[in-house]
């Protein structure tokens, strides 16, 4: 049985709380993620996503609820804040334009620096993580700036990797990059997850993306929480997921268009095995409707 490590308890925010202008971003969400899985964040343009991952490790404060690291409330005391943001690691959103240094060796340092490790240890794991995300050692004497918008991306990933939070997070790792660039983020993720045994979140656009890594998938819908289970049973919603507005595989697509046509199919197909699962079945029977 996995152990809970991150909780969250009926957690609500609201932003310019009494003024004309305030926005109710999360509400109520209770959650309840397990040490080392691998969790894909989806949801519409506004659903709370962003706003929900700066909770879990400090950066921002619930209105009202509670958020609990290995069943300890973070806020417990204000002064071990710093301590909770190094075991839960957040990347934001671009975080290319966060790089500032002269190297690429001096930018993944900045983390691991500013938790007072020593030298050594922070030269070890630089040279760790610059292979995490897919560079070489030839890189680190570089300028991030010479760098194409991939790699610097992956070295702003690999600054918060060095510093060797329990739990990862990346928002949106995969905005902006062209098909290469996603597939590689998304199997650095996956690389990382697995040769750590981290706990990783990461926030997707695309069910897609999600399907192909993820060991479980958390819905945002205006701005509650709206599913966090496996891919399989989330899928099994594929219905509800089109109707938030979310973009499903076309292989669901494909699926619930059968089913709209009166197939006797599932609809928590995302892979091409799945579907040819699903056919052969749907043929056994006929291959006819209900
Ligand atoms: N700094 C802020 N001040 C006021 N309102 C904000 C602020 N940041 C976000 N909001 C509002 O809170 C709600 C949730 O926003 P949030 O950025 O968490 O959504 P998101 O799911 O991350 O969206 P996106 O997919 O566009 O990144 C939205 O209505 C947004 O306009
Ligand atoms: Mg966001």
């Amino acid at each position: 049985m996995n152990s809970t490590l991150l909780e969250t308890k009926n957690l609500t925010y609201v932003y310019s709380k009494g003024t004309s202008s305030q926005v109710h971003a999360i509400r109520d969400i209770c959650l309840k993620i397990e040490k080392s899985e691998l969790v894909g964040v989806i949801g519409h343009t506004g659903s709370g996503k962003s706003t929900l991952i700066q909770h879990l490790n400090g950066l921002l404060k619930g209105t009202s609820g509670t958020v609990l690291l290995d069943g300890k409330d973070i806020w417990e005391k204000k002064s071990d804040i710093r301590k909770v943001r190094f075991r839960v690691g957040v990347c934001f959103q671009y975080p290319e334009y966060q790089l500032f240094e002269d190297t690429v060796y001096k930018d993944i340092a900045f983390g691991p620096t500013n938790m007072g490790l020593d030298r050594d240890e922070i030269d070890r794991r630089i040279r760790e993580v610059i292979y995490y995300v897919g560079l070489d050692e030839s890189y680190l004497e570089k300028s991030p700036f010479d760098l194409s918008g991939g790699e610097k991306r992956r070295v702003a990933i690999a600054g918060v990797m060095a510093m060797q939070p329990e739990i990862l997070i990346l928002d949106e790792p995969c905005a902006g990059l062209d098909p290469k660039g996603r597939e590689t983020i998304l199997s650095m993720i996956k690389d990382y997850r697995e040769k750590t045994g981290s706990t990783v979140l990461f926030v997707s656009h695309s069910m897609e993306d999600i399907s192909k890594i993820a060991t479980k998938v958390l819905v945002m819908n205006e701005s509650r929480l709206a599913y966090y289970d496996t891919v399989d049973e989330v899928f099994r919603h594929a219905d509800e997921l089109r109707n938030m507005g979310l973009n499903i595989p076309r292989l669901t697509k494909l699926f619930l268009m059968l089913r709209e046509k009166g197939y006797d199919v599932n609809t928590n197909v995302y892979t091409l095995e799945k579907a040819k699962q699903e056919l052969l079945a749907l043929l056994s029977k006929g291959g006819t409707d209900k």
